[in-house]
């Protein structure tokens, strides 16, 4: 199939035949065929610093499922790695860093070690572009300084973020300056992977939603709207997915004031809302991944409200946050026929 891409067309609001569908952590555990590869290398990251090993499991579903996009398969902790923070994931548990809470450890990150510590990543992203067929897009990502930040200053993962919070209410210069340097290296990191060759960029603010208004302005916000006005100067050509995951009734007045191509919606957000209060940008979501793992009647019944409720509007079809380890690849490769074959007129046409 050639012509325009069909991820392309929706992010740039343009007719499309049916929406486009792809799904974050599309690559990972769920699949047979990562957790074989997963097996015969040491560590998680260096899957991620091995161009080879990347660019196969990024293919892996685009080949199972036929998704219209290829997200790079990596993870928003080599920013951190580069910085500095020696990343490490430990089976079982999750991200381990080295905790980042004082003014010298802030200072101690070297963003000058940014692009030789990603060489690796820009080498995944060249390969993918000749590897991918030609109707499927290419996504590279990062992740939101926020995001980034409570990870670095927790030194792993959370339920509630406390000691980054505590952080950026006792500290809020010292918090800010560590925030002024993930913002400055997640763009040069994406304007490098661009250059290598994503046609896209998604940035992830998984943990927008702990933060409440005021704080959710200051750190989620100004610097997601400085990063992608950055983007749009230096590539005006290429689209930014924002995920602000829990921004909840924020999501408007962020959209509005970040103004990416689209945004990301998670399953806590009313569809009907969103089209509603978010016409002028594209939208993606948010199918429950639990759903999704569900399977069966469910999925199938909740996808359909989905291109229901979104048929006509400018939506790319993903969920509303990654695939669960435990979903059975049959009920993805369902999925996916379902949205393939759903039409953008609406029913009655
Ligand atoms: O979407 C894709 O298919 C691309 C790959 C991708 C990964 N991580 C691979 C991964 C992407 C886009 C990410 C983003 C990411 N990483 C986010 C933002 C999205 C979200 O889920 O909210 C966050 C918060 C992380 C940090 C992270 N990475 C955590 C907390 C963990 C441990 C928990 C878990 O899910 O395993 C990871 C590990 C990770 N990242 C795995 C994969 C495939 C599992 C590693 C393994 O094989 O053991």
């Amino acid at each position: 199939m050639s012509g325009p891409k069909l991820l392309l067309s929706a992010l740039r609001r343009l007719p499309v035949s049916r929406p486009p569908i792809w799904l974050m952590r599309q690559a990972g555990r769920y699949l047979p065929e990562y957790r074989e590869l997963r097996r015969s290398v040491g560590s998680f990251l260096e899957l991620c610093y091995t161009p080879e090993l990347a660019a196969e499991i990024t293919l892996q579903p685009v080949r199972r499922f036929g998704m219209d996009a290829a997200i790079l398969f990596s993870d928003i902790l080599v920013v951190p790695d580069a910085l500095g923070a020696s990343v490490d994931f430990v089976e079982g548990q999750g991200p381990k860093l080295r905790p980042i809470r004082d003014a010298r450890a802030i200072g101690a990150l070297d963003p000058s070690r940014l692009h030789a510590h990603l060489t690796p990543v820009y080498e995944t992203l060249r390969r993918l572009r000749v590897a991918l067929p030609e109707n499927v897009s290419l996504i590279g990502f990062a992740g939101a300084p926020w995001t980034v930040a409570a990870y670095m200053v927790e030194g792993g993962t959370s339920k509630e973020f406390i000691q980054a919070r505590t952080l950026a209410r006792r500290a809020p210069a010292l918090f800010g300056e560590l925030i002024e340097t993930l913002t400055a290296a997640t763009r040069d990191y994406l304007l490098a992977q661009i250059e290598a060759g994503a046609e896209v960029v998604q940035i992830f603010d998984s943990w927008a939603g702990v933060l409440p208004e005021p704080e959710f302005v200051r750190w989620c916000r100004e610097p997601l709207r400085t990063i992608v006005d950055s983007i749009r100067e230096v590539r005006p050509d290429v689209p930014v997915i924002v995920f602000p995951r829990g921004a909840g009734a924020m999501y408007p007045s962020f959209a509005r004031s970040v103004r990416p191509h689209a945004v990301s919606l998670d399953t806590t957000v009313s569809l009907d809302w969103a089209r509603r209060e978010l016409s002028g940008v594209c939208l993606q979501g948010n199918l429950d991944p639990v759903a999704l793992a569900a399977g069966g009647d469910v999925l199938r019944m909740e996808t359909e409200r989905i291109l229901n409720t979104l048929r006509g509007a400018p939506f790319i079809f993903n969920l509303g946050h990654g695939v669960l380890p435990e979903t059975d690849p049959a009920a993805v490769a369902a999925l996916v026929e379902q949205v393939r074959s759903a039409s953008m007129s609406s029913a009655t046409d």
